[in-house]
């Protein structure tokens, strides 16, 4: 099969851009993709930072400080950007306005009011495919949760919890970084960082809470700078909020952990859904595998792990007996958008869509109000338009 071409620029090449671009270098690794990214142009404000990429991607002929030199490069198709929260307003709508299709890091603006900005630009060019980032639901075992939720296998819900789990800010010498800051991170802290993460399969699945309330957790002040001096740390570090979704037959509660202090947990995303008929849940933190649960009237409760290996949306090279990580998750999403852009239906599990980006920014806003007032408010869902 004959792949299509999609010439990518890169703008942000520091953690997210060069995961991106090292997705992009082993794309042999798929089978059948129908289009292939190849990264023609990077940008950075840092320029040291684009050697690397100029190091190991032969196809890389524009280097610029400058995104706007990148935005009128004719030889760009689509930009995937990885930029901090606050410039998210301000390069998207560019990256459109000059006519590229747009792969943009969460959680696109930092507040509800520059996301609804980034918004009005997306319905100004409707000829443009614009996605957001969210790789975890990739995983084999997400998408077998997913499935088993599709199927209707869980019947009544009882719960939905959905978590994303650092710990390294437990440590508090860890120098401070932007995402640290509220003038560049955004008032979510947290929740901003993470959110994305953990709604993109509750929206995905249609679940929409009606009201929210948050615990706010700050336990680290200060940090070091890059000079060691102590400044302040002014963000959120954890988040647990809980939320009531409305269904016919009832409500349940949507719990989710956007935590950057969770003692001993690297990187663990999970989703766990608990139903009256089935529940299904999985971890990071066992890659490979996941766990269910029948349930008929009277019968046993007995949990069940299997152990999926590598079987993932789009298919590889890889053997089906291996373990599936991050940098294959990230490939898979790269895969998904540039589906979408062949023409293809990201077999079935498209990237986070803009208008989940503005329902979550909807969700934050009214968890942050509810975490810092003490009180359970209502989600003021907008026209996501
Ligand atoms: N999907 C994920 O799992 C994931 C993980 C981490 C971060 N992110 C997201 O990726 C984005 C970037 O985060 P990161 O961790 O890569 O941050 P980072 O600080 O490592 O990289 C950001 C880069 O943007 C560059 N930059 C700043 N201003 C710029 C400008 N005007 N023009 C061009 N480049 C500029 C910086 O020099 C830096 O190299 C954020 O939106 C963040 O939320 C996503």
């Amino acid at each position: 099969m004959e792949q299509k071409v999609i010439r990518i620029g890169i703008i942000g090449c520091g953690l997210m851009g060069r995961e991106l671009a090292s997705a992009a270098a082993r794309w042999l690794h798929l089978t059948n993709a129908k289009a292939r990214p190849v990264i023609v142009a990077v940008c950075d404000t840092t320029p040291v930072l684009m050697d690397w990429f100029t190091t190991h991607l032969p196809s890389v002929v524009q280097t610029t400080t400058d995104y706007r030199e990148l935005l009128a490069n004719p030889e760009v198709d689509a930009v995937y950007c990885a930029v901090p929260h606050v410039l998210h307003a301000e390069i998207y709508p560019a990256i459109l306005a000059a006519g590229k299709h747009l792969f943009g890091e969460k959680p696109f603006g930092m507040d509800a009011e520059q996301n609804a900005t980034i918004s009005r630009a997306i319905a100004a060019r409707p000829d443009l495919l614009v996605r957001c980032s969210s790789e975890m639901p990739y995983y084999p075992g997400a998408q077998k949760v997913i499935d088993f939720v599709r199927q209707g296998h869980v019947g009544e819900i009882l719960e939905v919890e959905a978590a994303f789990l650092h710990s390294s800010d437990i440590n508090p010498m860890k120098p401070i970084n932007w995402k640290r800051q509220v003038a560049i991170n955004g008032e979510y802290g947290c929740m901003g960082d993470l959110g994305m993460h953990v709604l993109h399969v509750p929206l995905r699945l249609g679940w929409r809470p009606e009201s929210v309330g948050a615990s706010l957790v700050k336990r680290v002040t200060a940090r070091p700078d890059s000079t060691g001096q102590m400044v302040p740390c002014e963000t959120w570090d954890n988040a647990t909020i809980t939320s009531t979704v409305r269904q016919d037959g009832g409500g349940f509660p949507l719990v989710l952990k956007t935590w950057r202090i969770s003692p001993g947990d690297s990187n663990t995303w999970s989703i766990r859904v608990l139903g009256m008929r089935g529940s299904a849940f999985f971890t990071t933190r066992a890659p490979r595998q996941w766990q269910f649960m029948r349930y008929e009237a009277g019968g046993n409760q007995t949990w069940q792990t299997e152990d999926l290996g590598y079987q993932s949306l789009f298919p590889t090279i890889t053997g089906g007996i291996f373990e599936f990580g991050f940098t294959d998750a990230i490939q898979q999403m790269w895969a998904a958008f540039l589906d979408e852009l062949a023409g293809g239906d990201a077999n079935g599990f498209p990237c986070a869509t803009p208008a989940e980006a503005s329902t979550h920014h909807a969700i934050l806003t009214a968890a942050l109000h509810a975490g810092t007032t003490n009180q359970i408010l209502p989600v003021a869902y907008g026209d996501p338009t």
